[in-house]
């Protein structure tokens, strides 16, 4: 027999957690103005919200922290995560940032401006966020197929090269400063990019000499998608992959949050000295002086360290087959789940979920709510309440999908916390029928009004 995968870790430290009742449950998310990031931790049995942040550092990872350099210039761990930044991503020149959206920050003050366009896959919200913000546009580029949660294609998260090509035909090119490719694409789903669709962009871009910037939040996992999926590099190494991967991009951002397996930290990785030079200016004004950027030298030091874990196969394999053990168990139970499985989550289709509720009663939402009565397990709303109104007409903007993520923190949750949750959606699911009511909205801000949305039952 093949033998399976099993976790490359074993436990050493453990934190507890606590069940709680139902009727518990039904007080404090109604006090919770149904408002899942308005729950305490304690009240949660297990924390599905994000794998941002989220993830279990290593032993050898808190190790690093004892032998962190606090110097304010020129610090070791400052050199010991620039020589990480070159090992693994191969770039020459980077700077810390305190997370991924400070990244985005810094690097856009020096490159976008007013009027500019943005081609790429489906930007994370917060890419979208500082493009918007600086009177630019983000052009979604992401191939028709993400948009079929049932379809079976293995990198969902390409970018389609006509409607790229389209982009950068029709605009100057000192109007689109660069491509990005978010490796894997949070917003569709966890879903990769295949190498030989980053070659393609490069291609293009060097055609229209436009610069291409990889958004790299989950980068590894992108790596083990393109070595399990991709017949050309399944002899390859992660890191090899990894190498290459990067190779056709300018520069990148990174949220290190997610695949260096830290609690918080991020940077940008860049080839050019002049861009490097300009972007130190705005990193010093928002994040830090350029050898700390808004990171202590210690969590450079863990940052460092997770870069080179968080690449190794048998680390990937376990992550990624984790979150498939979950898709599998909600597919077996019949639950709509999108598909393929992503990296770091599964999403649920509210709308296949829970059809009986109205598209103006918060579908996702709804569910999420239900999935934390049934089991104390949090999840997320991607889907109406996160895509804001319409900012002219103000009117409630439909998203194609109406999604629940379940997202699996790293190294944190065991397959029975999986199987759990799994169980918790099925009892949710066998009485879909009887939720025809959702939600409405009590209390809204004019911006990113699902985080603090106050909510009431319809
Ligand atoms: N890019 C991607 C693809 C992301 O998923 C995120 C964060 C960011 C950039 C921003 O990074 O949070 O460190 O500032 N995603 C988190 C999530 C918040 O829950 O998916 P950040």
């Amino acid at each position: 027999m093949k033998l399976p995968y099993a976790e490359s870790f074993k436990i050493k430290m453990v934190e507890n957690i606590r069940k709680s009742t139902r009727q518990e449950r039904e007080q404090w998310i109604k006090d919770a103005r149904y408002n899942l990031f308005n729950l305490r931790s304690d009240q949660v049995f297990i924390d599905l919200l994000t794998d941002s942040g989220t993830g279990a550092m290593s032993d050898g990872q808190w190790s690093e922290l004892m032998l962190g350099d606090e110097s304010y210039a020129g610090a070791s761990s400052y050199y010991k995560m620039k020589q990480a930044v070159k090992d693994i991503c191969g770039f020459e020149y980077f700077l810390p940032t305190h997370q991924g959206r400070a990244a985005e920050n810094v690097l856009f003050s020096t490159l976008v401006k007013q009027g500019d366009f943005i081609p790429g896959n489906s930007h994370f919200d917060t890419t979208k966020g500082h493009i918007e913000f600086r009177k630019a546009t983000a052009i979604d580029c992401t191939i028709d197929e993400a948009f079929n949660t049932t379809l079976d294609h293995p990198f969902k998260g390409n970018i389609d090269l006509d409607k790229l090509e389209f982009v950068l035909q029709s605009n100057p090119k000192e109007h689109v400063p660069f491509i990005v490719v978010t490796i894997t694409c949070n917003s569709s789903g966890g879903q990769p990019v295949s190498m030989e669709n980053i070659k393609d962009v490069r291609a293009l871009a060097d055609k229209y000499g436009v610069k291409v910037l990889f958004d790299s939040a989950r980068f590894a996992e992108n790596a083990y998608f393109i070595k399990t999926r991709e017949a050309a590099y399944q002899d390859k190494s992660i890191k090899e992959i990894v190498k290459e991967m990067f190779s056709f991009a300018d520069m990148m951002t990174m949220s290190s949050k997610k695949d260096a397996i830290v609690n918080m930290g991020g940077f940008i990785g860049m080839r050019d000295h002049e861009l490097f030079r300009e972007a130190s200016m705005y990193n010093i004004l928002f994040e830090g002086f350029i050898t700390y950027g808004g990171m202590s030298g210690r969590d450079m030091n863990a940052l460092a360290k997770g870069l080179y874990e968080g690449t190794e196969f048998d680390y990937l394999e376990s992550r990624i087959g984790q979150v498939a053990f979950l898709g599998e168990k909600l597919k077996n139970f019949g639950v709509p789940v999108l598909q393929p499985f992503g990296g770091h989550a599964i999403f649920i289709d509210a709308k296949k979920f829970l059809p009986n509720v109205p598209k103006e009663e918060y579908q996702a939402q709804t569910l999420a709510v239900e999935l934390y009565i049934e089991g104390g397990v949090r999840g997320v709303e991607i889907g109406t309440l996160l895509a804001d109104r319409d900012p002219l007409s103000r009117k409630n903007r439909y998203p194609a999908l109406d999604l629940v993520r379940l997202t699996i923190p790293r190294r944190v949750y065991t397959n029975n916390h999986m199987e759990y949750t799994a169980v918790a959606l099925a009892n949710v699911y066998e009485r879909r029928d009887r939720i025809t009511k959702g939600m409405k909205i009590k209390w809204e801000a004019p911006l990113l009004r699902h985080f603090t949305v106050e909510l009431e039952r319809a």
